[in-house]
């Protein structure tokens, strides 16, 4: 197909970026399908296979004939399951009415923000960040009110830095508990804190819960929640079976939230994807409703593959690598590498051209850090094999030992 002559596309996408995940996972897929040994650490994805109940439950159902448009927030079995699991989890009385099932979290997110914003409004996203949040905000006509935090402080925004950073349109703070892409998880005491200043400003938290399951060592989720009535109130929760059941391709993610928030969203999927895929909610539900080892099975594989990562980065010279308490990801400081000369002699003047060439040369894809607001860092997932982890790291390592 050639090109329409003088095509133009919405300029409400003219500061909109790609996902540098997606596209740094999409090169090392393009590089390996040329044929080129690349270990990628880009994906944010569990490396496991679903387990077999619960694929084992969507077979079944397909046998029976499933694969109809269901309800658009997603069937009521499933919507009750919901509720029970996060009531438990955030001490709260969810009802099934104020769930809504999506295509995954991302498009809980993206209704959400759709739902909520006004141009104009602002939200409140500490950095570092998922890589999405402050697109998604953009493209519903809001502003992005970035709350940089630092390394020393484990990647926390402090209560005092959100009070600071409230003005007259400040609608919501986005919680990432625990962290993509820093795997730092809030203590109590910082959620606590957390909690008051948002019942004072009268903010709207945005609970992005999707890794609350992935905690590891004496790290504890805490929900906010479930502090207290009045922070509840205020509480939107986004949660999922991605990461947790290893099920990233299923797309099913979930929010709870105030009634008139969930019907607004529920107007905005029903006019674009309507319900989420009836196979999926199938297996959602058997994930939900089913026996949980495999989630304790695979958190088990994850922390040893962190500790593994961790300690290898740690060993390479100038690297800066504190320890993730949750999610799957380690984030380490490579600003020490920034602005070298390769062996091929050009010059790295960023951690985008450090990542790129790190995966044309040294054959190891990791995610630079400015996608996330953090120029300097690297996202390595250890969602992965233990020898690719050895593997990858080391090559890492003999690629940012070759630099000068
Ligand atoms: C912090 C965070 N929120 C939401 C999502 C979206 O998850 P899903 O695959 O369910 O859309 C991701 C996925 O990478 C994530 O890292």
């Amino acid at each position: 197909m050639t090109n329409a002559p003088n095509l133009k596309t919405a300029s409400r996408l003219d500061e909109i970026k790609p996902s540098i995940t997606l596209a740094v996972t999409a090169k090392a897929a393009r590089l390996r399908a040329a044929g080129v040994d690349v270990i990628s650490f880009g994906a944010g994805e569990p490396d496991f296979d679903t387990p077999d109940h619960i694929k084992d439950a969507a077979r079944a159902a397909l046998d029976k004939g499933v694969g109809k448009y269901t309800e658009v927030g997603g069937i009521l079995p499933l919507r009750k399951a919901i509720a029970a699991e996060l009531s438990a989890v955030h001490n709260l009385k969810i009802e099934p009415d104020q769930i809504l099932v999506s295509t995954g979290a991302k498009h809980s997110l993206y209704n959400l923000f759709m739902a909520l914003i006004d141009p104009g409004d602002e939200v409140l996203i500490p950095a570092p960040y998922w890589v999405s949040y402050p697109d998604m905000v953009m493209l519903a006509g809001g502003r992005p009110v970035i709350l940089e935090t630092k390394a020393e402080d484990d990647f926390a925004v402090t209560a005092k830095q959100v009070a600071e950073a409230c003005s007259a349109r400040t609608r919501a703070i986005v919680l990432n508990n625990p962290s993509n892409p820093t795997g730092a998880v809030y203590t109590r005491a910082q959620i606590e804190a957390l909690a008051k200043v948002v019942v004072e400003k009268d903010l709207l938290v945005i609970s992005d819960d999707i890794y609350r399951q992935l905690v590891y060592g004496d790290a504890e989720y805490v929900s906010i929640a479930s502090i207290g009535p009045e922070v509840a109130k205020r509480c939107v929760l986004v949660d999922g079976v991605s990461k947790t059941y290893a099920m990233t391709g299923w797309r099913i993610g979930y929010t709870a939230g105030p009634l008139p928030l969930i019907k607004a969203m529920s107007k905005i999927q029903g006019q674009s994807t309507s319900n989420p895929t009836h196979i999926s909610q199938i297996a959602a539900l058997a994930a939900l409703t089913g026996p949980q080892d495999c989630v304790g099975v695979m958190r088990k594989a994850f922390d040893e593959r962190r500790k593994k990562m961790v300690e290898l980065l740690r060993a390479i010279p100038a690297v800066q690598c504190r320890e993730p308490k949750g999610a799957f990801y380690a984030f380490p400081d490579v600003s020490a590498y920034v602005g070298k000369k390769t062996p091929e002699g050009s010059i790295l003047d960023d951690d985008v051209q450090l990542c790129d060439w790190l995966v044309e040369v040294g054959k190891v894809a990791v995610v630079p850090g400015s996608g996330f607001g953090a120029p300097g860092y690297v996202r390595l997932s250890y969602a992965c094999s233990m020898k690719n982890i050895e593997d990858g790291v080391g090559r890492l390592a003999k690629a940012l030992g070759s630099l000068h």
